[in-house]
């Protein structure tokens, strides 16, 4: 997991940071450390810092270790980018804002403060007052808050290790089942079956290395990644997606099948059970065809078999996130009886929720 401490200079971020990082024995990434070897000072309009930074954090993340970020993260630019960042790895996200509610205890913390890092140049309670107000967007998705004036640093740790240990099913996937060397059909050496369900016209089975060209040219496909904030993928993040989708079923017992088509054995895309960065504690229904497939009810067909046997795979409820301009599945979603459940904006694009009814 990622998580990112942002917040003004003072508030206590570094402390925090410092110890969650030691207690998940994850790396502390601190920008201040590389602005400090740089020579350049946050809000100096300098993005090297936080570029060196997401080197190291995403080196840590891809060798399938936590990383705890600690920046100020003053602008809309450098929050995203850990959201990308933490899409384009494959990992979950926590985001914190840490505050301090107090200004007395503020200006002393920022007054007291001397430089712990060669090179550093602390800013000055008239630097922290005189920026703007760190604010999120209304539009940007909600972070966890910690108030340094109102809670201690072990509470604070406690209450953050628990939500990233909370959600175990979010780091379930192991770094070395999505890894370059990931054996597509790891099922065959267990008696294991290679197709999952069955529908009329088609099979919904584990992955093939056959299976990785034509999802590559279909996640290239602009048409068919209109509606996914990271475009259309590259030969190496689909593969990557396919690792993912298939080592789903190692982990969980139910992942993101290939489609075949029954007869012709095309390879159609994915639909299957998954669980969302977003949303870890709930298991979402979602399908990805190739344009040519569209229009022949297969994702239907494969959605409806899916939530049929959701219940053997001890889900009571199934849910479905689609971005609220992506017509097309929101049109499969109520084929399939899915129930509004409500609206939500991640990363700028409305989103709506709906799920199997209660
Ligand atoms: C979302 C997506 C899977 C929907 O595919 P789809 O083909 O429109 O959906 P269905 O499989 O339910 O097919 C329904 C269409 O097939 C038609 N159809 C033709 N033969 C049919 C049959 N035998 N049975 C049922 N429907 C049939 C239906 O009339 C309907 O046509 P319409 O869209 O013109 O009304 C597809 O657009 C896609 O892959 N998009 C890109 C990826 C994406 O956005 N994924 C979702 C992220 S949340």
């Amino acid at each position: 997991m990622l998580v990112v401490l942002s917040g003004l200079p003072g508030v206590g971020k570094t402390t925090l940071a410092r110890e969650l990082a030691r207690s998940l024995g994850a790396p502390h990434v601190r920008v201040d450390a590389f602005e400090a070897a740089l020579g350049v000072r946050d809000g100096d309009g300098d993005a090297t810092g936080y570029r060196l930074a997401h080197a190291v954090a995403g080196d840590a993340l891809r060798s399938g270790r936590h990383a705890v970020l600690d920046a100020v993260n003053p602008v809309r630019a450098a929050r995203d980018g850990w959201r990308t960042l933490a899409d384009e790895v494959g990992v979950p996200l926590l985001e914190v804002d840490v505050v301090c509610s107090d200004p007395a205890l503020h200006e002393r913390r920022v007054r007291e403060r001397t430089a712990d890092l060669p090179g550093q140049v602390v800013p000055t309670w008239e630097d922290v007052t005189g920026r703007p107000a760190w604010r999120r967007d209304p539009d940007e998705p909600a972070a966890v808050v910690v108030d340094t004036a109102t809670t201690t640093v072990a509470r604070a740790v406690g209450d953050l290790r628990a939500r990233v240990h909370a959600r175990p099913e979010q780091v379930a996937v192991p770094a070395s089942l999505l890894a370059a060397g990931h054996r597509f059909g790891g099922w065959a050496a267990r008696g294991e079956p290679e197709v999952v369900l069955r529908t009329e016209r088609l099979l919904l089975r584990r992955w093939r290395e056959a299976d990785l060209e034509p999802f590559a040219a279909m996640n290239a496909d602009p048409e068919v990644m209109e509606h996914f904030s990271s475009g259309p993928l590259d030969r190496a993040a689909s593969d990557r997606l396919a690792r993912y989708a298939d080592a789903c079923f190692e982990v969980h017992g139910f992942g993101l099948a290939a489609v075949e088509r029954v007869g012709d054995g095309a390879f159609l895309g994915f639909c299957g059970l998954g669980r969302h960065r977003r949303r870890p504690e709930s298991v979402e229904v979602g399908w990805r065809l190739a344009r040519r497939a569209w229009g022949h009810g297969y994702a239907t067909e494969a959605g409806r078999a899916w939530l049929e046997a959701a219940p053997r795979f001890g889900l009571e409820r199934v849910a479905c996130f689609v971005a609220a301009t992506n017509g097309r599945s929101l049109a499969v979603a109520q084929r399939l009886g899915l129930v509004v459940q409500e609206e939500d904006v991640w990363a700028g694009q409305p989103v709506v929720v709906l799920s199997t009814p209660s």
